[in-house]
């Protein structure tokens, strides 16, 4: 299995994203602080594993206080939490996974427990949010599997796979499950520029499964949709607002309006912690904006004119109407997502 990220008596282990598909390296993190740098820095990224390492760095945090009570520890833990929140705005699964442990550590200290205890439990708690999203792809897979065809191409932008989850992955985890099924697959994978987790990372791991993997170019895709190579489009997701409304990687948009235009489904697979029934519609979700450097250059080499101007918007939003179906553990959603989803939720409590 793909080690995305892994606790380690010494700290928590992050597989190097930046390095790869090139070079095979591991960064540990003994601190909260370090975490939070693997996250900014792109070591690890893509919405589930981003959540789960917040949580790992919560339990080094707590693991390396110098308080000795939970009374004492509480400002510090706050602290924590506000540093690995500041990280990076638009996935949502940061923020839940944060929620998780604040609650848990506000029952702890409410029922006086000692910070030994609470030291044990955060760490548990991030152990089973490691073991349910690992639980959670499979069952994506699963459903997801189903949707596509026996035989045929299926479009990826980013990475939404192994190194982007706990293991499996969402959008990878569906189409390793239909290959698992022995569906004929041919993955397409967009190289996602500007950071291109396509190229690099849905294209290592593919190939680390010996499942038939070729990537194009972003503007490549329209053709191939065109020419009748590609069947289906299944994509990752780093929140979903109450509506349906899905922000992923900046080019899922793109993809989508293509994909409606010549009539192929178009799947977002995402665990429920993608999903923000708080936030009512694609409008309201955070962009984040990531250095120019991302965009001007390339492996250190300058592309771009000194002094041009420069976007780098890192997501956008897929409004509800071009998506097919969601993907979920829970089973797959249809429109109106408004319903749907909420309907799933409720009937999960
Ligand atoms: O900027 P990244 O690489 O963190 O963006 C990742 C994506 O957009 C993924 O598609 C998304 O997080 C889903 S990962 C299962």
């Amino acid at each position: 299995m793909i080690p995305t990220l892994a606790w380690t008596p010494e700290g928590v282990r992050f597989i190097d994203q930046t390095k790869l598909p090139l070079e095979e390296s591991y960064v540990l993190a003994t601190t909260y602080e370090q975490v939070a740098d693997v996250i900014v820095t792109m070591v690890v990224r893509g919405a589930p594993a981003i959540g789960v390492s917040a949580a790992y760095g919560i339990a080094l945090g707590a693991l390396k206080t110098k308080a000795t009570t939970p009374a004492e520890f509480a400002p510090e833990f706050e602290q924590i939490c506000a540093r690995l929140a500041g990280t990076r705005p638009t996935a949502v699964n940061l923020f839940w996974a944060i929620d998780r442990m604040k609650k848990l550590f506000a029952r702890l200290a409410a029922a006086g427990d000692s910070l030994d205890e609470v030291r044990g439990k955060i760490l548990a708690e991030a152990d089973a949010m490691y073991q349910e999203d690992i639980a959670a792809c499979k069952a994506m897979g699963a459903f997801g599997g189903a949707l596509l065809p026996d035989v045929g191409g299926v479009l990826t932008h980013c990475n939404a796979g192994a190194l982007a989850t706990c293991g499996y992955g969402t959008a990878l985890g569906v189409i390793r499950s239909a290959v698992e099924q022995g569906k004929k697959i041919k993955v397409y994978a967009d190289e996602t520029r500007p950071f291109l987790q396509g190229a690099r990372l849905t294209a290592w791991e593919l190939m680390e499964d010996g499942i038939d993997t070729t990537v194009i170019c972003d503007n490549m895709a329209a053709s191939l949709m065109r020419a009748g190579k590609i069947q289906a489009v299944v994509v990752g997701a780093d929140r979903i607002a109450a509506n349906g409304d899905t922000a992923n990687k900046i080019g899922t948009y793109n993809v989508a309006i293509l994909a409606k235009e010549h009539g192929i489904p178009f799947y977002v697979a995402a665990p429920w912690s993608t999903i923000d029934l708080a936030t009512a519609t694609g409008e309201a979700i955070p962009i984040e904006e990531r250095p120019a450097v991302e965009v001007t250059h390339h492996g250190g080499k300058q592309l771009t004119p000194n002094g041009v101007g420069i976007r780098n918007p890192a997501f956008d939003v897929t409004p509800a109407k071009y998506i097919t179906g969601i993907v979920t553990e829970r089973g797959v959603l249809r429109a109106p997502y408004v319903e749907s989803l909420r309907g799933m939720e409720l009937a999960a409590k």
